[in-house]
């Protein structure tokens, strides 16, 4: 009777990502809609998905979200585009019907492909993610699915998630590497005009990547349009939204080492955070 009505009460949304990454989405929702509470788990430990086979990501990820929904969470965004490439739409066929069919798993692909409309002038758009993304072809399926005409170009950054996730984002040598993958994606299509961080941890350097980028190119980052998108999709799902509790309180949790992550996370978030430690299995 207990853990029926805990499986059935409302919850906190569940805001997942790999690392550190979602922590800027989670910055844009919690902007646009902070009456709600959510907890966000990060699998440092196993950072970054990025090179990561499908079955991998896919497994790491299904704990993940079934870890959420242990936790409360009836609703689930996958902060990460790797883990939204790879595992969301298997999480969303084959396992939520089996685990409960009321339960939801959102990503960040699809929202960010939905915000482009009208962005480009030239009809080509150019998208940086991880190798494993830009290997699953997702951001390219995605923008015919809904812009048959428009030209894609993209390409892996396997640089970036690192520097950013040892902290190393800020220092000279990082520009190097921003630089290296700006000059190679317009060295393959120097048409393009709208540009799509699909990793959400490349907000972080957006401010070194603006510096890197021809003029008049339009740089897509996540966080505001995956908010946008949430907001949207509880208004048009009141009974979901009435499952969501709103008292305005965030929970941290990591697969790695709690300080590390409440240092590196303060800095995303600009304030202090509670982590705790919690395992995957
Ligand atoms: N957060 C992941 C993404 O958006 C990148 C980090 C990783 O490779 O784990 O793709």
């Amino acid at each position: 009777m207990d853990n029926q009505r805990n499986m059935t009460a409302p919850g906190p949304i569940g805001i997942f990502d790999s690392g550190y990454g979602g922590l800027t989405i989670l910055h844009k929702i919690r902007e646009k809609m902070p009456q709600y509470d959510y907890i966000y788990l990060g699998d440092n430990a196993r950072a970054p998905y990025g090179p990561r086979s499908f079955e991998i990501v896919y497994r790491f990820t299904l704990q993940a979200v079934e870890k959420l929904f242990s936790m409360g969470c009836h609703l689930v965004i996958l902060a990460c585009n790797t883990a939204s490439a790879k595992a969301l739409r298997s999480i969303q066929q084959h396992d939520l019907p089996l685990i409960d069919p009321a339960r939801r798993v959102l990503g960040v692909i699809r929202p960010t492909v939905e915000a482009i409309d009208g962005m480009t002038r030239t009809g080509h758009v150019g998208v940086l993610a991880t190798s494993g993304t830009v290997k699953s072809q997702s951001y390219a399926l995605e923008i015919h699915k809904l812009y048959p005409d428009i030209t894609v170009t993209s390409l892996a950054c396997p640089m970036w998630v690192p520097l950013i996730e040892y902290g190393e984002y800020e220092n000279e040598g990082a520009d190097f590497f921003i630089k290296k993958y700006i000059d190679a994606i317009f060295a393959q299509d120097n048409l393009i005009d709208t540009l799509i961080l699909g990793c959400t941890h490349y907000p972080i350097v957006a401010d070194k990547i603006k510096r890197h980028l021809p003029g008049g190119v339009r740089l897509v980052q996540q966080g505001e349009h995956v908010a946008e998108s949430l907001a949207d999709y509880l208004k048009r799902h009141p009974d979901m939204d009435s499952k969501c509790t709103k008292n305005g309180h965030t929970q941290f949790f990591t697969t790695e080492n709690e300080e590390k992550f409440a240092e590196s996370a303060s800095v995303f978030l600009k304030t202090e955070i509670n982590v705790k430690g919690i395992e995957l299995e």
